[in-house]
This record gives C-alpha cells, sequence and structure tokens, in this order.
C-alpha cells in the first residue's frame, strides 16, 4: 500500500490485562476496558501469551467470546503472540495453548513476539507456515525484528504483518523496517504510542513513578535524554492547549498520522479509552506534526545506533 494512503486503525493492546508488569491492573477495570473498545467500534484485540502468563489472552477471549451475539468471531481480528520455544514442534502445541485459553479455533494473527539471539528463527516460521496450512492461524506476523531478520522471515515464508514500537520517544522502528514492509505489502502494526504512558505528562522523572513500577527503567528518565524528553513534553503541552486537549491525545494523534495502518492504544482502563477514542478524531495540522518529529529526532540522534528498541532490551 501507498504510505501516503495508509489510515492507521486505532486498535485495543491487551498487555496490561495480563498484570505483571503494570502492578496495580484490576480485573474489572480490563473488563470494562474492553467492554468499552467493543462499543465504541474497535474490532481489533492483540494479546500475547507472555501477558501475565496467559491471562490476558484468557481474559480477552472470555469477554470477546461474551459479547458473540453483537460481535461475531468473523467482525474481529484477533492477534496473539508467542516466544520462539524449545523446538520447532512444540509450536502447534504453544499454538493449540492459546486457541483454548482464548475459546476459539482460529487466530487471525500469531506473531513471534520477539527474535531470539539463541535460536534461529527460520524453522519456527516454517512450523509456523504448516500451522496456517491448517488454518489455525490465518496471517503470521513479526515482532521487535530487525531489518535483516525480517529479510531472513520474509524469505522462509509469507509474513503479513511487522509489529513494532513507535511513538514520539522511538521512532527509529518505522524508519528502518517501513521500505522492506512496504515493498512486501506488510501491514505495520505500531505499538506503545504513548511510550508506555510516558507521553501522558505524568511522569517527568522516576520518581513521579511507583517504586516497583518497570517503567522506572525506561530510556527517557536517562541524564543522557532526560532534557529533550522535557522539551518533548513541553511541545506536547503547548500543542495540547491549541487543541484544548491533553497531552496523550495529542500523542496518540501524532502516531495516528503516521504511514502505519494499525495503532494499539494501552488504555488501562475505560476512562483512558474513551479519551483515546477521541484522540482518532483530532486532526494535527502539518506544522505540528513536523514541529513534534524535529524533537522526536533530536532524541534519536543521542539513542546509540545500535539500540534497535524502545526496551533497548535483547532476547
Ligand atoms: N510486540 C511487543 O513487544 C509489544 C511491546 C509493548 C506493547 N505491545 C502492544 O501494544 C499495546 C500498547 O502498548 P503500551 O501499553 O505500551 O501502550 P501506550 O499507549 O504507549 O501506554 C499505555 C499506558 O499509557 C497510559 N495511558 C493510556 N491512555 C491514556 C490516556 N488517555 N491518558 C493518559 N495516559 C494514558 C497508561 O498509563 P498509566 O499506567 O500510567 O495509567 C497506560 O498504561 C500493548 O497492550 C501490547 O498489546 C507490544
Amino acid at each position: 500500500m501507498d504510505p501516503e494512503t495508509r489510515k492507521a486503525t486505532l486498535s485495543l493492546g491487551c498487555w496490561a490485562f495480563g498484570g505483571g508488569y503494570w502492578l496495580d491492573q484490576q480485573r474489572d477495570d480490563s473488563i470494562r476496558t474492553l467492554h468499552a473498545a467493543l462499543r465504541g467500534g474497535i474490532r481489533h484485540f492483540d494479546t500475547a501469551q507472555g501477558y501475565g502468563k496467559g491471562l490476558s489472552e484468557q481474559l480477552v477471549g472470555q469477554q470477546l467470546k461474551r459479547f458473540s451475539k453483537e460481535v461475531p468471531r468473523e467482525e474481529y481480528c484477533l492477534a496473539t503472540k508467542l516466544f520462539l520455544p524449545n523446538s520447532p514442534s512444540d509450536i502447534l502445541a504453544s499454538v493449540q495453548t492459546s486457541l483454548r485459553r482464548m475459546c476459539t479455533s482460529y487466530v487471525d494473527i500469531l506473531y513471534v513476539h520477539w527474535p531470539d539471539s539463541t535460536k534461529d528463527c527460520r524453522p519456527y516460521l516454517q512450523a509456523l507456515g504448516r500451522v496456517r496450512d491448517q488454518g489455525l492461524v490465518k496471517h503470521i506476523g513479526v515482532s521487535n525484528f530487525t531489518q535483516p531478520l525480517l529479510q531472513q522471515a520474509l524469505d522462509t515464508t509469507e509474513i503479513s504483518y511487522c509489529q513494532i514500537p513507535l511513538s514520539l520517544l522511538w521512532t527509529r522502528s518505522l524508519r528502518n523496517l517501513a521500505p522492506l514492509c512496504t515493498a512486501h505489502g506488510l501491514r505495520i502494526v505500531a505499538y506503545s504510542p504513548l511510550g508506555l504512558g510516558l507521553l501522558g505528562g505524568r511522569y517527568r522523572s522516576r520518581e513521579d513513578l511507583d517504586a516497583q513500577d518497570l517503567r522506572r527503567g525506561l530510556f527517557p528518565f536517562d541524564t543522557q535524554y532526560v532534557e529533550t524528553f522535557h522539551n518533548l513534553l513541553h511541545a506536547l503541552e503547548r500543542t495540547a492547549l491549541e487543541y484544548a486537549t491533553d497531552m496523550a491525545t495529542v500523542a496518540l494523534a501524532w502516531v495516528l498520522a503516521q504511514p502505519v495502518d494499525i495503532v494499539l492504544t494501552g488504555a488501562r482502563t475505560k476512562d483512558q479509552l474513551n479519551a483515546n477514542l477521541r484522540g482518532k478524531i483530532i486532526p494535527l495540522a502539518g506544522s505540528h506534526l513536523v514541529a513534534l518529529r524535529l524533537i522526536a529526532d533530536n532524541l534519536d540522534d543521542l539513542i546509540p545506533p545500535d539500540e534497535d528498541n524502545v526496551f533497548f532490551h535483547r532476547w
């Protein structure tokens, strides 16, 4: 698809519903958020085996099933992810576990969640291709892959989706991967559009987060980035004032204006979800998009070239 004609769809990321990384997540909030998403017209749900060791998959599957009269299975897209098991021969059982948890006979997208530096992905992708041939998975996706790994995956089997981090805090994955995705017709799925919440304006330093909150470890709080991070927050604040909205809405609207197909919002409550749905309709002016992009580029310039994901992490 021509990058200029792409129009991103807002979808629901369900990481928080597994708890774990998100310490204080309440089950009732997760359920209300999912229901608000369905009522608000969201039809794409992104979860993973790793989110709460299957808890998120379970909750998402149960709630979507509850809504099956209003929203039948064929009307929504269910995406999940797996880490590479010990052997490619374990892939089928791993997919079947997800299907059981989500009360469904197929998933629309099955991603390899992260590349594994100790394993060759190719036999796993071939095994996933066989699972797709059986109809248990409609499309295969890759997530957090670098450009060379994506090329290798494309040489191995048909890949339809590429999931990447994208926000004003992290723009390089899109720059690095978009040409290959466009050339091969992959749909680009952007995660963490609010930089895991850091762009909402409530967290300006580590101390603003609970002592147990793992977001304390994110790079923008490190000394070498903090000044540019604060410049970004000020720019978001100023822009939000101009549009009579809040910083999260502007940050999300910026990602929705990028050449991607799907944006996964990480709303954890019904109120956040409804606010983010409103964010869909704020059309940021070109001058604002560019001004914010310039600060994002300044931040990117500070990040070492070999870092390829927002967590500065490798499995
Ligand atoms: N493939 C991967 O490796 C990968 C990695 C990360 C995420 N993902 C996917 O992408 C989804 C979204 O990622 P994310 O959770 O990092 O998304 P995000 O939208 O960048 O961050 C979520 C956080 O933003 C804050 N937030 C949400 N709506 C808000 C609003 N209206 N106003 C103020 N703050 C708001 C909340 O922070 P508080 O907690 O402070 O309320 C929430 O926890 C995940 O659920 C998952 O499906 C995939």
